[in-house]
């Protein structure tokens, strides 16, 4: 089936990074103009895990403006707050009613951030189920992600799947849009996928001071993961050396990678590519921020208008055939 609508979520978990913007948002910026787009902030999955209320507000608007400076157009792209469309929430129920509990245990990212922690909120449990009403309320072709949400696409086809056959045909099925290569970017310690969380990331605010230490500390080789499920895990220089190919990268690079020699130089170049990379977004960025909130409140408010609109279309159809109506 042709794509012709996608929709994507990024939470508001602190800086974006590197991983994110190549996971996730070159995606939308080469679908935008060809299909109908969705961008959301995934402030209600944000509250799964501790934290500040003041600093979720302030972060939500900052992940919209950073939308908006990596090239996110919102003309072709409707970018929206997740809790501005209360049907996220009242699906989410209702899809919750269908779901053994056993489907949610075996999640991965459920099974390592509850891993160690005391007091696991049922929010994180049912976050996967959140996920699948994200998408499943807009009637999507595809989800463009990174490779860690993968089997939480596949858990919304599941869903889909099974309200289908138990009240009448009313979800379409989403496929994964993967990157062919950088679906999952390891973070500059080598070793666990870039994350926030983790303290390995390149941020996308980064100062090309910041970037500098960090590619140069990063871990050239790091020794090749054992397993892994789906696309392979790719280091930020392998990332790079695609990103930026030339000659010149290529021969720094061969002697890096291959001959160990010149290593210093080729980090050299790592760190002044991704920061000329990152300058106009930057530069972009805080024209943003100089411009104030009123605007982008405007916006955000009138852009959940036309979600819950398009929401409301998919809720009719659930209610009626699940028999709330
Ligand atoms: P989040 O906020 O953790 O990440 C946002 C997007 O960035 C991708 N990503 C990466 N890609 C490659 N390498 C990495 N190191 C890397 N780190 C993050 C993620 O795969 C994701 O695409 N649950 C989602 C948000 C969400 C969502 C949705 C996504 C909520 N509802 C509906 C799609 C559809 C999340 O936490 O992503």
């Amino acid at each position: 089936m042709p794509i012709k609508t996608i929709i994507t979520g990024l939470q508001p978990s602190g800086d974006l990074h590197i991983g994110n913007y190549v996971g996730a948002l070159q995606q939308i910026l080469e679908f935008q103009s060809k299909f109908d787009c969705f961008l959301f902030v995934a402030d209600l999955h944000a509250m799964t895990v501790p934290y500040e209320a003041k600093v979720l507000r302030q972060r939500v608007r900052d992940v919209v403006r950073m939308f908006l400076a990596v090239g996110v157009n919102p003309e072709k792209c409707l970018i929206f707050v997740q809790s501005q469309v209360p049907q996220h929430a009242e699906l989410a129920w209702i899809l919750g009613t269908q779901l053994p509990i056993a489907e949610l245990e075996r999640m991965t990212q459920y099974k390592e951030k509850s891993d160690q922690k005391k007091a696991v909120s049922v929010g994180l449990f049912n976050y996967p189920v959140l996920m699948a009403a994200d998408i499943l309320l807009y009637q999507v072709d595809a989800v463009p992600v990174g490779q860690d949400q993968v089997q939480h696409v596949e858990l919304s086809r599941t869903l889909a799947r099974k309200f289908n056959n138990q009240f009448g045909n009313t979800f379409k099925l989403p496929e994964v849009l993967l990157k062919k290569e950088g679906a999952r970017i390891l973070g500059t310690d080598g070793k666990s996928k870039m994350s926030k969380s983790l303290g390995n990331t390149i941020g996308l605010l980064d100062s090309p001071e910041d970037v500098r230490k960090k590619v140069r500390k990063a871990v050239v080789h790091p020794p090749r993961p054992e397993s892994f499920e789906g696309k392979r895990p790719i280091t930020i220089f392998e990332w790079h050396d695609q990103q930026f190919a030339s000659a010149s990268t290529r021969t720094l690079s061969q002697q890096c990678h291959v001959e160990n020699r010149n290593c210093e130089a080729y980090k050299e170049l790592v760190a002044k590519n991704i920061s000329g990379l990152l300058a106009p977004i930057q530069k972009k960025y805080q024209d943003i921020v100089n411009r104030g909130d009123d605007w982008l409140l405007r916006y955000l408010n009138a852009s959940a208008e036309v979600a819950r609109a398009r929401a409301e279309r998919t809720m009719e159809m659930v209610r009626a055939r699940a028999g709330l109506r």
